[in-house]
């Protein structure tokens, strides 16, 4: 169980976004955010830049699609070459196939759940997915409190990627920072998305480079 950094550049300055990009060459995904002010209250960014980011990039991109229609949408992410495209159970009324059409467009495919949507109804998905993101804030905003009711869910869910092989990343976003990345660790999450606590650091790299240490314990 390897650990991952993602830094999310939600919290970076999007006038200089190819700058902020380079600013974390250590990390290991790039997290975007895809807000459509539907399916959360707020509103980010769409293909167009994702498209943009993946030329000024050296980093893959993981692409987070909180929206309304994923199944619409989720494979031009795929096909534009994000290395991982994520769709939430909430919003996808054909998550099977969706995520059957991210892996055949060759990207990563994953699966977020909120902080009240219960894991156990999607163990049958977990041979469908390489990767499930586990909500542990509200989605729509950086910046926000860590939810620790998650934890027990992380653990849980932990022990179904493990009775399914064990080869899907367990991937955790919102309020991860050097105060609550060791407890996501200790609960067996393996991927970090961290937005203020990498791009609210005067030093990105340092940043990435400290969340890391204290992921792998
Ligand atoms: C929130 C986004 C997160 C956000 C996390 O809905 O999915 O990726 O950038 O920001 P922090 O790490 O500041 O909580
Ligand atoms: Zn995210």
């Amino acid at each position: 169980m390897a650990v991952q950094i993602s830094p999310s550049i939600l919290s970076a300055d999007f006038a200089r976004l190819a700058d902020e990009v380079a600013a974390v060459p250590n990390a290991d995904w790039l997290h975007v955010d895809v807000m459509d002010n539907h399916f959360v209250p707020n509103l980010t960014l769409g293909l167009p830049i994702v498209e943009a980011l993946l030329k000024a990039a050296a980093l893959p991109i993981d692409c987070h699609l909180m929206i309304t229609d994923p199944d619409r949408w989720a494979p031009a992410y795929a096909e534009v070459g994000a290395g991982s495209v994520t769709i939430h159970a909430e919003a996808s009324s054909a998550p099977v196939r969706t995520l059957r059409e991210i892996r055949s467009l060759g990207a990563r495919a994953g699966l977020a759940l909120n902080p009240a949507t219960a894991v156990e109804p999607y163990d049958d998905l977990i041979g469908e997915i390489d990767m499930l993101l586990l909500m542990t804030v509200e989605p729509g905003f950086g910046g926000q409190k860590f939810l620790d009711m998650v934890l027990p869910k992380i653990r849980r869910a932990r022990g179904l990627i493990e009775r399914h092989g064990g080869e899907v990343w367990l991937q955790v976003d919102g309020g991860v920072s050097a105060d609550t990345i060791e407890r996501c660790a200790e609960a067996g999450a393996d991927v970090f998305v961290a937005g203020s606590a990498v791009y609210g650091a005067d030093d990105r790299e340092a940043a990435v480079a400290s969340l890391r240490s204290l992921a792998e314990g």
